[in-house]
């Protein structure tokens, strides 16, 4: 088989930028280990920046989400038994967020695939990209049994943070910063409506919460437990309690309790790999780096890495810029770590840390008092929620 650019991972990654490609006329095939099915299964995310909203209207899959996301003007932060609203829109020149599962983006994406005829090998295994250092790399891979050869001139890694594609860079030329924190994140999602119209992220003594939610019937809650928790420990019953002690008073009278529709525990980590980038290999989205969910950013910067390598083969396939597409690296990572940071400081501010840490408790306090309560403060966290502008290229 032949391709232009082989792309390894049918996640939100993979199959954004395999459309975005295929509508420029560059061929690409993606490989991906799960089936379609198990890849819909999995309760992700759900806020959009304006940033990834653009580019999934670039991608012609704006219109389910036109008709059933929401779009947000405004998030708040609870603390000390009382709500402020960050008005997203005002503070950041006018833009705001998306609510549209990541699910929901990903279905999407995998119907326009389908839609257009573009390959996608399900359940392929032992997927191993080969030749990065050369011009002419290729992947293999088993499916139905036959070990199958992919030529292309390029590989994209979108194959998450499990994924083979990070793995092929030589050990000694990678740098990996990590930082595992040592709580997660119980979710429940519950076909409930949701407590309030926009999120709320709540820092209390008892530990974090977060309201989300999917749709005007559909809620999505949070509460931060210690990693040595077990789902099984976990009835409905014991979740809505947990979550209404840790809610502002008036905030919890309202909730609406139901039985949950899917409940797990997701583990906290901040990862970054160096270089995104090895040969004709290149690391997009969770193959690359994770960031705690508490930013909303994880899908949102796999789409900006999108963004970026996307514009850069069209720069290669159209005009002969093989130049450029060095810096791919280089340019995400810019953007990369400020998402890192903000998703760092907002777990940072929000999460219990240590039973008998009177002090950090404090400084938490004061944070979150001097940043909401000064326009330069609100203004800060609008401007990263809303996330921060893509970078041009050359
Ligand atoms: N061969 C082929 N496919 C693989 C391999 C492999 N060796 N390893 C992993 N995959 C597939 C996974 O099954 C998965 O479908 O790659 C895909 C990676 O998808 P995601 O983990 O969703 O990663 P990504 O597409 O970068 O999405 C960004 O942002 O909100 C966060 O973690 C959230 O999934 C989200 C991510
Ligand atoms: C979610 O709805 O799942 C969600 C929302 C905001 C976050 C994290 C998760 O910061």
């Amino acid at each position: 088989m032949k391709t232009q650019v082989a792309i390894i991972g049918a996640g939100p990654s993979g199959l954004l930028l395999g459309q975005l490609l295929h509508l420029q006329g560059i061929d690409n095939v993606i490989l991906e280990r799960r089936s379609g099915d198990y890849v819909l299964s999995r309760i992700r995310a759900g806020v959009l920046e304006q940033g990834m909203v653009d580019l999934l209207r670039e991608a012609n899959v704006d219109a389910r989400m036109d008709e059933e996301g929401q779009p947000h003007h405004g998030v708040e932060l609870a603390f000390d038994n009382r709500r402020v609203r960050i008005d997203l829109q005002a503070l950041s020149g006018g833009k705001s967020v998306m609510i549209y599962g990541q699910t929901e983006v990903t279905r999407d994406l995998m119907e326009a695939r389908a839609a257009v005829g573009a390959t996608s090998l399900y359940e392929a295994e032992n997927v191993q990209p080969h030749g990065l250092e050369t011009d002419h790399p290729y992947v293999t891979f088993e499916k139905d049994g036959e070990t199958v050869r992919l030529d292309c001139d390029y590989i994209a890694g979108c194959d998450g943070f499990h994924g083979v594609s990070r793995q092929c860079i030589p050990a000694d030329l990678l740098k990996v910063f990590e930082r595992v924190y040592p709580f997660g994140w119980l979710g429940v999602l519950s076909e409930t409506p949701p407590v309030s119209d926009e999120l709320i992220y709540a820092n209390h003594e008892r530990g974090f919460a977060l309201c989300s939610m999917r749709s005007k019937t559909r809620s999505r809650y949070y509460v931060q437990v210690a990693e040595t928790e077990k789902v099984e420990d976990w009835s409905d019953e014991r979740f809505w309690d947990e979550l209404k002690a840790r809610l502002p008073e008036d905030v919890a009278n309202q909730l609406i309790t139901g039985p949950s529709i899917e409940k797990s525990i997701a583990p906290l980590r901040s990862f970054v790999a160096e270089p995104m980038q090895h040969g004709r290999l290149f690391l997009v989205g969770d193959a690359a780096h994770i960031v705690p969910p508490t930013g909303a950013k994880g899908l949102n910067l796999a789409a900006s890495d999108v963004n970026t390598l996307y514009r850069l083969l069209v720069k290669v396939y159209k005009e002969g810029r093989t130049d450029l597409i060095e810096r791919y690296s280089e340019t995400c990572l810019r953007r990369v770590w400020k998402a890192e940071r903000f998703s760092w400081w907002m777990t940072s501010i929000l999460h219990k840390f240590s039973a008998d840490e009177d002090f950090g408790r404090r400084i938490q306090q004061a944070e979150l008092d001097y940043y909401t309560g000064s326009e330069a403060g609100r203004r800060t966290i609008a401007e990263n929620y809303v996330g921060l502008p893509y970078e041009t290229l050359e």
